[in-house]
């Protein structure tokens, strides 16, 4: 039985977990019926697991016979997984999970330290399994013992491009090609499993000092729409009433913590304390590498590269609402099994045509764009999913959540108490085409789109893309979006709608057996594809990226007097044009400064932190 939960519990995000589950109607795409899970039992279960895992680096798949049979003496091993990080070296490791928390605990508390090893000894559940030292005799009978198969071997590779594009265009239609796509690019169940137990050594480290503090996923790994290999968000949340909740006390405590009083104001004292926690994981943690610290952006950030998950790692300590924007995506994913592949398909579109990048900057980013889909699908006339004011009204008590910095988070979370069922009954492939015209025709130089009324607005101010923040209804989610990508994703949506439309309206001439599969068609004549050259309007633009300085420097002379040929008839304006250049001469020199030593700063982050080779650690190992 407790295996079966086990199972249960080894689900993906958007599959089942064991608690409050509903099932609904078989979906209009007629694909089996689905479950839903609230996404905070989602995210407990998930920490859960996390906590009854450990993470063993070994030489090879083939030592997990004898690691099992080591490890088997602290617990009872429900599952392992293995995967492989191919650097200079191949690297290879072992996620087992433990039935009990307790097990995995007597697992890492019997882990000790070689005298090969410097650096100060630090507990985490990330190890590596060391050759025997004992008889012979003893291996070889331990691999031959049984033990429950990997569940997966090397298996947070992604997949490849070309084994990807041969799928897709193998499939039967555009239907079976958007399925195919979601189901193979999603982050898989080890991605989550690798960056909840990311999420707990951080948690872990600090626990001896902030006992209820939670370091907890959100963004694209956990809210259903990220892709194998995508970033981890992490906040780390200080929750006063949480360490009550945690003791289970049903009165308030009599005894209270004495306490430090912050010395000033709420924004620095968190730059201050993130400043001290990159210190902390920059020395101590195992396998946090390449620290960055960027505390004056407008949520702080503490950036680094995990070496034993091959993860990037964006943590920060005061974005609680990012943290709930995620549970009302994963709502939405929920809701309808057409939301994620759709979104997936959209995403990749737009990563194929340079719309978006991965670094931030004046394109669309992907959360944006999740935006725009779940707008398309909230204003259809027969609509797929309800708007998030009426998530709102359907509220109760258990559902407010107000952040520290009072930012109103409250909706409902319990998906059957919202009562929303489609009857929408739109294929995958019509809603993608739908979407694309939707877009072309979409007044943006107007408009604004608002989520939380399901309808477009009047522009409030002159951003090209107006998305109104579904939990800060006075700011813009993309408006760092810049007039040139705003024309850019018109035309691209325009593009893809002219591609799609004959390929759609011939779709019941369902590909049997798919006689070409050598042919582009359907997706892939979306996708940029070296094969096939598509004639973009947009190709006279000019390239996206320009050197800031460039603008100011060229033609200007050392003084700063404008360059030859330009006059100014006003001089009050020629001295404020003077000024703002001048202004922004000593901003891009002071970015500079602190852009090189931000990255001596990480060099040295990078060189001091990987305090044994892991190569080296590898050959050691069984
Ligand atoms: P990728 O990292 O590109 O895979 O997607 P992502 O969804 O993780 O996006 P990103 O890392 O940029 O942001 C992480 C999460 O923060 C998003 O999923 C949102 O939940 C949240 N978020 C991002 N931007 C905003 C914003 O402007 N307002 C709010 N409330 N939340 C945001
Ligand atoms: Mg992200």
């Amino acid at each position: 039985m407790i295996c079966l939960m086990r199972r249960l519990r080894n689900l993906h995000p958007g599959r089942k977990f064991g608690l409050k589950l509903r099932s609904s109607s078989t979906s209009a795409t007629g694909t089996l019926p689905e479950t839903k899970c609230n996404y905070e039992d989602f995210i407990d279960n998930r920490q859960q697991q996390a906590k009854c895992s450990i993470l063993v680096q070994v030489s090879s798949e083939r030592s997990y016979p004898e690691l099992y049979n080591y490890c088997s003496r602290f617990g009872s091993i429900v599952n392992a997984h293995h995967y492989c990080l191919r650097h200079d070296d191949e690297l290879n490791y072992i996620l087992l999970e433990y039935a009990r928390e307790e097990e995995a605990s007597a697992a890492i508390d019997a882990g000790g330290v070689t005298d090969e090893m410097s650096g100060t000894p630090v507990r985490s559940p990330f190890l590596w399994f060391r050759a025997s030292t004992g008889k012979k005799k003893e291996s070889i009978s331990s691999s031959t013992m049984p033990h429950p198969g990997l569940l997966s071997i090397d298996g947070c590779r992604p997949i490849g491009q070309e084994n990807l594009l041969s799928l897709l265009r193998k499939a039967e239609n555009i239907d079976r090609q958007i399925v195919e796509l979601h189901q193979n690019s999603q982050l898989n169940d080890l991605g989550v499993r690798m960056r909840f137990l990311a999420a707990l050594q951080i948690q872990q480290s600090i626990s001896g000092m902030f006992p209820s503090a939670q370091a907890v996923p959100f963004g694209s790994s956990v809210n259903g729409f990220g892709k194998m290999g995508c970033d981890l968000d992490l906040i780390l949340r200080f929750d006063k009433e949480r360490g009550a909740k945690n003791h289970q006390q049903t009165e308030p405590s009599r005894l209270i913590y004495h306490l430090k009083e912050n010395l000033s104001n709420g924004r620095s004292q968190t730059q201050r304390q993130m400043e001290s926690i990159g210190d902390l994981l920059h020395l101590f943690l195992p396998g946090v590498c390449h620290v960055r610290r960027i505390l004056q952006a407008r949520v702080p950030i503490i950036k680094y590269h995990h070496e034993h998950l091959n993860l990037e790692v964006d943590l920060s300590m005061s974005n609680l609402s990012g943290f709930y924007m995620s549970e009302l995506l994963y709502m939405f994913g929920e809701l309808d099994t057409r939301v994620r592949p759709l979104t997936f398909t959209i995403r990749r579109w737009a990563q194929s045509c340079g719309l978006t990048n991965p670094s931030p900057g004046r394109w669309i980013s992907n959360f944006s764009l999740s935006c725009l889909v779940i707008f398309f699908l909230q204003q259809l006339r027969q609509p797929i999913l309800p708007s998030i004011g009426s998530l709102v009204k359907a509220a109760d008590a258990d559902d407010f959540r107000v952040t520290e910095d009072g930012i109103n988070c409250t909706f409902v979370r319990d998906l059957e108490r919202l009562n929303f069922q489609s009857r929408n009954t739109s294929k995958l492939s019509e809603l993608l085409l739908q979407f694309f015209e939707f877009y072309s025709q979409f007044d943006f130089h107007n408009r604004a789109i608002s989520l939380n009324e399901a309808r477009s607005l009047a522009k409030p101010d002159h951003s090209a893309i107006y998305i109104v923040n579904p939990l800060e209804q006075l700011l813009n989610v993309s408006k760092n979006v810049s007039l040139e990508e705003c024309e850019r994703l018109r035309i691209e949506v325009r593009n893809a709608a002219w591609l799609l439309e004959s390929e759609v309206e011939n779709s019941s001439s369902v590909k049997e057996g798919n006689e070409h599969p050598e042919t582009i068609w359907g997706l892939l004549n979306l996708f940029k594809h070296p094969e096939k050259t598509i004639v973009r309007p947009n190709m006279f633009f000019k390239p996206r990226m320009v050197e800031v300085s460039d603008l100011f420097e060229n033609g200007m002379s050392p003084t700063g007097t404008p360059p030859a040929g330009v006059t100014y008839k006003n001089p009050s304006i020629r001295q404020q044009v003077q000024n703002i250049k001048a202004s922004t001469r000593n901003e891009l020199k002071q970015m500079r400064g602190s852009s090189s030593s931000a990255t001596s700063a990480s060099a040295a982050a990078a060189s001091s932190s990987s305090s044994a080779p892991t190569s080296s650690k590898n050959k050691r190992s069984r």
